[in-house]
């Protein structure tokens, strides 16, 4: 794929998943933005994207709780690159928690950095997308349209994201951007994989339920943002798509309770 002079934007992209996005893009010879709170990180990944091949690169520290500050940075970066051509979202938090033992203020947060962080970037790249032609991308997760206990906040956060993907592909699609979302399945090394399926055994049993065999990689997910930000999904828009091995077709399963069963026998052990 051959993304040269063309802008692409990563936000919450220095690490896991969508860092390995950005450095496909800039392995593609792209101009790269990329943003999250931690400004080391942010350093960290402008050396990496310029080793990668990217033309140019910029970043920005942001909360993207924090619509202000989500707008001027996108303001910066088209100063810097000019008009997106490629806008990924991809910032999230995650950790399990029932619901009832989380004081509101965990649900908020997570609901605040998923969903309204979502809103706070795509309203505040609205004005620098390249028309026709620009390319959004939300990066979702399976608690959209899968329920997991201990994931409430995601699962509801998530669903916002792809909802939003949806409704926005129509009123934004007359416009000639296209937005879709991408789920990635269990990623190998990544934050949010560790954080879910933190033991040697759970890690295996994941493997073992994943149709295809293997867990996913960084570079599976960015193939399939490649591809769907080139001329080749042109027509492709409002779309969820799944990069997972086939493993959301057996719904939840065991995982949608492992979680809960977890949090319970903990609770058990450590009653407040
Ligand atoms: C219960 C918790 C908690 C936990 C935090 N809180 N961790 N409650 N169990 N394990 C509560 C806090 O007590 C506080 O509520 C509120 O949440 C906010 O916590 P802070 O630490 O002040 O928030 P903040 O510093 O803003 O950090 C946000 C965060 C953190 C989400 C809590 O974990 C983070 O920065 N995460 C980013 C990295 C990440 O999560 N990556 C994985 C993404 S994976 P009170 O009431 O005390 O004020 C993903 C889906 C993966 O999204 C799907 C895989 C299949
Ligand atoms: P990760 O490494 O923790 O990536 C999260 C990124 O978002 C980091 O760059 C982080 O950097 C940034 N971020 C977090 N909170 C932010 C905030 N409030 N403002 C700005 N930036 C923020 O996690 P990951 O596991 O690779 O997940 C990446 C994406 O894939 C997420 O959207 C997640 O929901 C989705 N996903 C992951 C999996 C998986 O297997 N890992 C599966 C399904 C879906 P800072 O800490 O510097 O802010």
């Amino acid at each position: 794929m051959d993304f040269a002079g063309q802008t692409v934007i990563v936000i919450g992209g220095t690490s896991g998943i969508n860092r390995g996005i950005a450095e496909a893009f800039a392995a593609s010879g792209a101009k790269l933005a990329v943003a999250s709170r931690s400004q080391e990180k942010v350093d960290d990944t402008l050396t990496a994207l310029k080793e990668a091949g990217a033309a140019e690169v910029v970043g920005a520290a942001f909360d993207v709780r924090d619509p202000e500050a989500v707008a001027e940075g996108l303001r910066q970066f088209h100063e810097a690159l000019g008009d997106f051509d490629v806008l990924v979202s991809g910032a999230a938090g995650n950790f399990p928690a029932l619901t009832s033992e989380m004081s509101v203020n965990a649900f908020k947060t997570v609901v605040d950095i998923d969903l309204m962080g979502t809103v706070h970037v795509m309203k505040g790249a609205y004005p620098y997308l390249k028309r026709p032609g620009a390319s959004i991308i939300n990066i979702s997760a399976p608690q959209a349209f899968l329920p997991y206990e201990g994931q409430a906040h995601v699962c509801a956060a998530k669903a916002g994201v792809d909802q939003i993907t949806r409704t926005l592909s129509m009123e934004w699609g007359v416009e000639g951007i296209r937005v879709n979302s991408v789920v990635p399945g269990f990623i190998e090394g990544t934050e949010g994989a560790r954080r879910l399926a933190p033991t040697e055994n759970a890690h295996e049993e994941i493997k073992q339920d994943v149709p295809l065999g293997r867990w996913g990689t960084t570079q599976d997910v960015a193939n399939a943002c490649l591809f769907l930000c080139s001329d080749w999904a042109s027509y492709i828009s409002g779309t969820v798509l799944s990069v997972d091995g086939a493993l959301y077709q057996r719904g939840s399963g065991k995982f949608g309770q492992m979680m809960g069963q977890m949090l319970r026998a903990q609770a058990k052990e450590d009653p407040k």
